[in-house]
């Protein structure tokens, strides 16, 4: 890749390439329990922009430029009143769509107040998340119909994680299956993973081969690796635009899960992982060393990178162990994510894609940065929204996960079978107990 390619695939400012392209798409900003009606504004800093999140006396949630369109002042000092934010330089108020309500300091503001507009983008709540989109408000498509964001609150469990790097490496990661059976599980033998299920396949076989498909809402592709009675055993993954994943980490039906990797800005992602309690219970969790799910934060603080950091950094070795790296665990990095986000952050802020040497393993990484990067053209040439944008039907019924299946038959129509066999998401499942 060249170095100009790297820049428009992985800056997302409002006038790049890519940030045009990412505004096009809802974007989860918040858990809806980060937000208590009439209480503390908060920072939210996404796709570079520094904005303000808060809920309004009705329980409505608003997310504003942070600066008051007065002269600057940051609504983060804000009193957030009944129905409205307001600056406590002037007392100009503002709802949760941007219109001036009051104007304390300006006598027969009605004409006035009619003309000021904070700069308010579209929210919608749904189980549990606060979306956002940053395109223009009129535009706004329905939100997507991606699978774990449909299932009720009480049945998921959504979790956001800071991470000190680019989003497309966090992405990339995600989309790199080769390095489950090394980094993570690189010292577990493979008896110790069930092979009913195929699992241990993963470390027995540390090279699997590759199909790729690209999809209406993004790009399919899975690694399998034949078994002994000639069967396979395939592992299944999804990219979905403009962010998300879908990564089999279980079994096809139970693993209804997605991972968005959003920019905060270029050099900080926020991973919201969204998963039914379903899918969690058959994480691989306590079997072996190392690939825990549960890894400490830090207290939150109100800066604009003060949510949802982990508590191992770059400034501690990411709590490396170098006696469990020798004798238990390949990394010496407790947690998978963890494990993840130590050697993603270790390829610096942006990695530099110029000086990478890439092999087979890599096909879908690279088919991913193709397909970006066509899109991110496109939108600039044409300014046409992509039609995975607009019609949300298009994630419906997608999962990834893993299966064994005959050795024989198109994959991507035994994957098409496997997932209309699957059970529905965990909540259907709960309705029918
Ligand atoms: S700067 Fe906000 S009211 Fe004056
Ligand atoms: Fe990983």
């Amino acid at each position: 890749m060249t170095p100009q390619e790297n820049d428009v695939l992985t800056r997302t400012g409002a006038n790049t390439p890519m940030g045009k392209l990412m505004r096009q798409y809802w974007i989860p900003a918040a858990m809806s329990k980060e937000l208590a009606p009439d209480g503390a504004p908060m920072r939210l800093m996404l796709l570079g922009e520094k904005l303000i999140a808060f809920r309004d006396s009705q329980g409505r949630a608003g997310i504003l430029d942070h600066r008051c369109p007065h002269r600057n002042v940051s609504l983060f000092f804000g009193r957030n009143e009944y129905g409205g934010i307001r600056c406590v330089y002037h007392g100009w108020k503002y709802d949760v769509s941007g219109a001036c309500t009051d104007m304390m300091n300006v006598p027969n503001a009605a004409e006035l107040k009619m003309r000021v507009r904070a700069r308010a983008y579209q929210v919608e709540e749904r189980n549990g998340i606060v979306w956002v989109y940053m395109g223009q408000a009129e535009h706004a498509p329905p939100l997507p119909e991606i699978e774990p964001t449909l299932c009720d609150e009480s049945d998921i469990v959504i979790r956001f994680t800071q991470r000190e790097c680019n989003w497309l490496q966090a992405v990339e990661g995600e989309l790199d299956t080769s390095h489950v059976g090394v980094l993570h599980l690189g010292a577990v033998a493979a008896t110790a993973l069930p092979s009913e299920t195929g699992d241990s396949m993963l470390v027995a076989n540390k090279a699997p081969e590759y199909v790729l498909k690209e999809t209406d809402f993004g790009h399919t592709y899975a690694a399998y690796r034949t078994m002994d009675d000639g069967r396979k055993y395939w592992r299944i993954a999804h990219f979905l635009m403009p962010f998300w994943c879908m990564p089999p980490i279980n079994a096809l039906s139970t693993n209804v899960l997605a991972r968005g990797y959003i920019p905060m800005d270029d050099t900080h992602t926020m991973i919201v992982a969204i998963e039914t309690k379903g899918a969690r219970v058959t994480n691989r969790e306590g079997s072996v060393t190392g690939v825990s799910q549960n890894f400490p934060y830090l207290p939150n603080t109100t800066d604009w990178y003060g949510r949802w950091r982990l508590r191992a950094n770059m400034e501690n070795d990411f709590e490396i162990d170098r006696e469990l790296q020798r004798t238990k665990s390949f990394s010496g990095i407790e947690g998978v994510q963890l494990q993840d986000h130590a050697i993603q952050v270790s390829m610096g802020e942006i990695s530099d894609r110029s000086l990478e040497f890439l092999s087979p393993s890599d096909v879908m990484v690279v088919r991913i940065r193709r397909l970006l990067l066509r899109m991110a053209g496109e939108l600039q040439e044409t300014s046409q929204t992509p039609e995975s944008a607009v019609r949300p039907e298009l994630f419906a019924g997608v999962r990834g996960g893993h299966y064994i299946a005959d050795g024989n038959a198109d994959w991507f129509e035994a994957y098409e079978r496997q997932r209309d066999a699957a059970p529905p998401p965990f909540a259907a499942q709960t309705a029918a107990e």
